[in-house]
């Protein structure tokens, strides 16, 4: 079995459901808080986990309880966590989310020892790198460290997958180049392209990443789909699933582990991008981030039901 690194964020979710989002100065009552595990990086390597993929998590946890939580969570998704790093002086990540009652979601990370993760840590893990087939980043941490693990990863010929969430203000130009696969959201596409509503200027903005380096470009378009252009400027449009919305995070943190997983069992960017629409279908309808996150088996009834239906 091909093996998936993830480098990246862990941290615990504080999530509150809302009727709606609030406003800049406004106060609004909720019921309950409800803590469940989080963090792109960390969803991304429990969904690799829970689809049954082999799979190792290197990221940075404080000593704490949230640490505790984490760790819980992907070692029951079956998540390699033995070299995750733990800090003496910072707390484990935190994210404030809101869900709204259209099932969106409003996101502020503290990011806590996410912030440390570094090039030595990078270093002191390239042995694991070297053994991985597939390498899964996002931008939670040190933007300088996500450049420099990305490109030992393309040294040793790795496969590299780049979910650029959250866009930093500056995107470092030279990552593009170690980059096999992007998957942007449509409004992450238009800030890391410069270009105004890029859903009506698709190819455009995913030509312009291209032309940047990246191979295959893959755009989430929440009900409108995916799109995908390969290496080969192939196009593809997949319809999305008619789903009940109750809460979107860590959708797009699935759908990019089942698709790194799909691709290391040799499957097409387009079957990989059919699988994994499937697997956020479900991440939607289920609420939290760690806490919806499917099983292999429960997507394969998923499918069926699906294809029975059709
Ligand atoms: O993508 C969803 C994730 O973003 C949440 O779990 C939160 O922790 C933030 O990292």
């Amino acid at each position: 079995m091909k093996k998936l690194l993830v480098i990246g964020s862990l941290n615990l979710d504080c999530v509150v459901n809302v009727d709606h989002t609030p406003v800049a100065g406004e106060t609004i009552i909720c019921d309950s808080m409800n803590m469940i595990p989080g963090g792109k990086g960390a969803n991304q390597a429990c969904a690799a986990g829970k689809l049954g993929a082999d799979v190792t998590m290197l990221g940075a946890v404080g000593k704490d309880m949230y640490a505790d939580i984490q760790k819980s969570s992907l070692s029951q998704a079956g998540v390699d966590i033995s070299h995750l790093v733990e800090r003496d002086k910072e707390s484990t990540g935190l994210a404030i989310i809101t869900v709204n009652a259209e099932g969106d979601n409003s996101i502020i990370v503290i990011q806590g020892a996410n912030a440390t993760l570094s090039e030595k840590d990078i270093d002191d893990n390239l042995e694991l790198i070297r053994q991985s087939d597939i390498v899964i980043f996002q931008l939670e941490v040190p933007l300088e460290t996500v450049l420099y693990a990305a490109k030992k990863a393309k040294e040793f010929e790795k496969t590299v997958i780049l979910d650029p969430a959250p866009v930093p203000k500056e995107f470092p130009e030279e990552l593009y180049r170690y980059i096999d696969i992007i998957k942007p959201n449509e409004t992450e596409l238009g800030m890391l392209t410069g270009i105004d509503n890029p859903e009506q200027h698709l190819k455009e903005a995913v030509d312009c990443l291209k032309k940047k380096g990246v191979k295959d470009v893959l755009v989430t378009l929440g009900d409108k789909g995916v799109y995908l252009e390969d290496k080969n400027s192939e196009t593809e449009r997949i319809p999305a699933m008619k789903v009940q919305a109750v809460d979107t995070t860590a959708a797009g943190d699935s759908f990019t582990a089942a698709l790194a997983i799909m691709l290391a069992e040799g499957k097409s960017l387009r079957e990989a991008a059919i699988f994994a629409n499937y697997v956020s279908a479900i991440v939607v309808t289920r609420k939290g981030a760690q806490s919806s996150i499917p099983t292999l088996e429960e997507v394969k009834r998923y499918i069926e039901q699906k294809e029975m239906a059709v």
